[in-house]
C-alpha cells in the first residue's frame, strides 16, 4: 500500500453537497444530512467510503461522540496489548487513548484529499480503529469483511449533556454559551446534532448486532460502570483475546480496570495538556464519567416527551437504554 495518495477534486461531491439539507452546528461547523445522518465531516466520510480497505482482522470501536468512546478505547487497547507490556509500562500512561486507537474519518481521512495512510501501515495487527459513522455509512469493505465492530451507546440525556459541555470547549465555538442549552436540547431531540438522529445511529448498530453476533458487539456505558469486569470478559471473548482463569486470579482484569479509570487517565500528562484533535484539548475528553448526571442540567418536563418517544422506538426492537 502506498503511504500517501492524492485524490483529485470531485465535482460530483460538490454537487452532492449542494443538494443535501444543511445546518451549521455551533455557528461554525457545516453539517449535511447524508445517508439519514447529520454528518459533520462529509468530505472525510466520502473519501474513506471510497478508498478505505478493511482487513479481516481489524477491530473497530463505533459510537456517537460522548458515549464513552475514549474509555472503551483504553479498555480495548489494554485487552489486546496485555501480553506486550506490564500495566506500569502501558502506552496509556504516555498517550491519549485516541492516539492509540485512531479515528478513521476524523484523523486518518481528516484531510480527505491526502489521507494519512501511514497510520494504517504502521499499525500492528489487529489494527484498532474508531469511527463515529452510522452503520449505514461505513465503508463497504468494513461491512463485507470479517472485521469486528464494538458499538458503545449511552443514555441519550447523558450523551446530550456530555456533548453540550464538550462542544462549548471547542476552539471554534463562536458565541454559543451555557444559556443556550435549551435550544440545543431541542435540536438534539429533533436529531439535528453531529451524527444524529441519536436513535437512528443506535438502532443501526443494534439491529446489526442482533443479526450478526460474531461481527457486532453492543456495549452500554451504564453496563461498563455497573459491571466493568463482566463487560471486559465479554469484550475479551468477542475480540478473540479471552482472559484465562489464571489471569483473572492474578488480578489482570482488575489492573486494567484501574489503569483505565477516569481518575487514573485524567492524571496522565498527555491527557492534561496534549491534543490529538486540532480543535480541542485532550483534557475535555475526561469530565465526570457518571451515570445520570443529566438531572443536574435538564428538568423532568424537558426530557419527558423525548424520553417516551425514544423508549417506544427502542423497545420495539427489544432495546432498553
Ligand atoms: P461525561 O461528560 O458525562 O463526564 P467520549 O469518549 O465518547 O467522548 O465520551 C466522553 C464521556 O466519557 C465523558 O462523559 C467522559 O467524562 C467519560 N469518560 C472518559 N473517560 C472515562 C473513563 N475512563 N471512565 C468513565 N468515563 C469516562
Amino acid at each position: 500500500m502506498r503511504s500517501s495518495i492524492t485524490i483529485p477534486p470531485n465535482t460530483e461531491e460538490e454537487e452532492l453537497k449542494a443538494s443535501l439539507p444543511k445546518e451549521v452546528w455551533f455557528n461554525s461547523y457545516p453539517m449535511y444530512f447524508y445517508q439519514d445522518c447529520w454528518n459533520i465531516i462529509l468530505d472525510s466520510t466520502i473519501s474513506c467510503q471510497n478508498h478505505f480497505l478493511a482487513h479481516p482482522s481489524d477491530i473497530f470501536i463505533a459510537s456517537i461522540p460522548k458515549t464513552g468512546t475514549t474509555w472503551l478505547k483504553a479498555l480495548l487497547f489494554s485487552i489486546i496489548n496485555r501480553k506486550n507490556h506490564q500495566i506500569s509500562q502501558s502506552p496509556l500512561l504516555k498517550h491519549n487513548p485516541h492516539e492509540l486507537i485512531t479515528q478513521l474519518e476524523s484523523i486518518i481521512y481528516a484531510n480527505p484529499k491526502h489521507p494519512d495512510l501511514k497510520i494504517l501501515e504502521k499499525s500492528p495487527r489487529p489494527r484498532l480503529l474508531g469511527t463515529h459513522l452510522p452503520f449505514r455509512s461505513l465503508p463497504i469493505s468494513i461491512k463485507n469483511s470479517n472485521c469486528k465492530i464494538i458499538y458503545i451507546c449511552r443514555n441519550p440525556f447523558d450523551t446530550f449533556i456530555s456533548s453540550w459541555l464538550f462542544y462549548l470547549n471547542y476552539d471554534e465555538n463562536h458565541g454559543v454559551n451555557e444559556a443556550m442549552m435549551e435550544g440545543y436540547f431541542d435540536k438534539f431531540c429533533e436529531g439535528k446534532f453531529p451524527f444524529g438522529p441519536f436513535e437512528e445511529h443506535v438502532l443501526g448498530y443494534w439491529k446489526e448486532s442482533l443479526k450478526n453476533k460474531e461481527k457486532v458487539l453492543f456495549v452500554k456505558f451504564e453496563d461498563l460502570k455497573k459491571d466493568c469486569k463482566g463487560e471486559l470478559k465479554r469484550l475479551g471473548e468477542f475480540v478473540g483475546y479471552p482472559f484465562s482463569m489464571e489471569e483473572e486470579k492474578e488480578g489482570v482484569i482488575d489492573d486494567i480496570i484501574k489503569l483505565c479509570s477516569i481518575e487514573r487517565l485524567k492524571d496522565v500528562e498527555a491527557n492534561k495538556n496534549g491534543r490529538v484533535y486540532s480543535f480541542i484539548e485532550n483534557k475535555w475528553f475526561f469530565r465526570k464519567g457518571e451515570v445520570g448526571d443529566w438531572v443536574n442540567y435538564l428538568s423532568p418536563s424537558m426530557v419527558e416527551k423525548f424520553g417516551k418517544i425514544m423508549d417506544e422506538k427502542f423497545s420495539a426492537y427489544g432495546l432498553k437504554l
